[in-house]
């Protein structure tokens, strides 16, 4: 099995916190449109996938930037063409990341009939005060819209990601959000507190003293919350950051964190191949150079240690809701974690380690333990 991520590089505008591998068409080209800057950004991606294993395909997963910018045909050409060459598991997830902005029914249906099946919405905050913290353009009544049509065309599972932890955002701020995320028709919410990137102009306001950051308190009593206002709404968490209904887990990142096969496409996009990683040139004009010269994109790989893909399970299972096998652990790390279990951070169920609300807190702690 071969998961696929395709990277989509273009956003409108860039958002003060973040520093995913994005660029405006003006960044790219002067006073160019998307149009012009994006024509042939397909037909490299095309050329990219004759490279990759011919493995059945379990997920795909367009994310970006702001795939959602593209229109439904020239993201469906990289379906038809992934389905083609490698087939399709007959349920395969095929997600779309869309900025609540910028889709519209006709769209949708579009999306909808070149085979995707989930989309997640960017909504960040319903906070209009705490919008404007995040420099974002979205109007938050544009959110309920984006999710009502999505749904009424026929998407099946439905997400929005929020963020938590913005300069200024009160409790109350907080609530407020996750109430309004858990009144629309989802099936999945991903919550992830703010990180201050180096080089971003959140970053920049907040050394000159302009914003700063809450405490770390504030920050677990928002987590606690959004963790209790899901399970209460029938949403229960399966990894850190993400909680679903049944059956609506994003099972293309449950692949990530399993280790699984994938494939990234795109500028700057990561690879796994069983032991191996390997990543592409960053920038979409090089990467595109490269392949119309018939050249590999790829610049650099990685040979995983058995110790390394060791460490990474442990890393990526304590963050999953299914738990950390007891036994991948040494003598010493067993004994030092069930320790936590005094404390109220773990439980163990079926000879697996699994994190309560508070033991998710200090996640990072519990890896150390169970690395040393
Ligand atoms: C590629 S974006 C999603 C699609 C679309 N670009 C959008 O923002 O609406 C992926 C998600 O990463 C999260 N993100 C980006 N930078 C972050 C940061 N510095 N801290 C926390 N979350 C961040 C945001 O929640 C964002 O929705
Ligand atoms: S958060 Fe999304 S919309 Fe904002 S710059 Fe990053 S990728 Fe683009």
């Amino acid at each position: 099995m071969l998961s696929f991520y395709v990277h989509i590089p273009y956003c409108i505008k860039r958002c003060g916190y973040c520093d995913f591998n994005t660029y405006t068409p003006n960044e790219l080209q002067d006073g160019a449109s998307l149009e012009i800057v994006s024509n042939d950004y397909i037909d490299a991606v095309l050329l990219e996938l004759d490279a990759a294993p011919t493995d059945q395909v379990p997920t795909i997963f367009f994310g970006g930037g702001t795939p959602s910018l593209l229109p439904a045909k020239d993201l469906g050409r990289v379906v038809a063409a992934i389905k083609a060459r490698n087939g399709l598991t007959t349920d395969c997830e095929i997600t779309l990341e869309a900025n609540p902005d910028s889709v519209t029914d006709e769209k949708l249906q579009g999306y909808l009939a070149a085979g995707f099946n989930r989309i997640s919405f960017g909504m960040q905050s319903a906070k209009p005060h705490v919008l404007a913290v995040l420099d974002r353009t979205h109007n938050p009544v544009n959110v309920k819209r984006a999710v009502d049509m999505a749904r009424a065309a026929g998407f099946k599972s439905i997400s929005v990601d929020l963020i938590y932890g913005t300069p200024g955002e009160s409790l109350e701020d907080w609530r407020a959000t996750v109430t309004e995320a858990l009144s629309l028709d989802i099936d999945h919410i991903s919550a992830y507190a703010l990180i201050v990137e180096t080089g971003t102009k959140l970053a920049a306001q907040i050394k000159r003293g302009d914003l700063s950051m809450p405490n770390d308190d504030l920050m677990a009593d928002m987590y606690l919350l959004v963790d209790q206002m899901c399970n209460e709404a029938g949403l229960d968490w399966y990894e850190l950051s993400n909680w679903a209904k049944p059956g609506h887990e994003c099972v293309h990142n449950i692949a990530y964190w399993k280790s699984a096969n994938w494939w990234g496409l795109g500028p700057g996009a990561h690879s796994h191949i069983d032991k191996k990683r390997f990543w592409n040139v960053k920038h979409p004009t090089a990467y595109k150079q490269k392949l119309f010269a018939q050249q590999s994109p790829i610049v650099d790989s990685e040979l995983l240690t058995d110790e390394q893909l060791h460490d990474e399970a442990i890393m990526l299972a304590i963050r999953m809701r299914t738990g950390l096998a007891l036994d991948l652990l040494s003598d010493a790390a067993q004994t030092r974690i069930l320790q936590y279990q005094n404390s109220g951070h773990l439980n163990l169920i079926d000879k697996h380690l699994q994190l309560t609300a508070q033991g998710r807190l200090i996640a990072d702690r519990l890896v150390q333990e169970a690395l040393g």
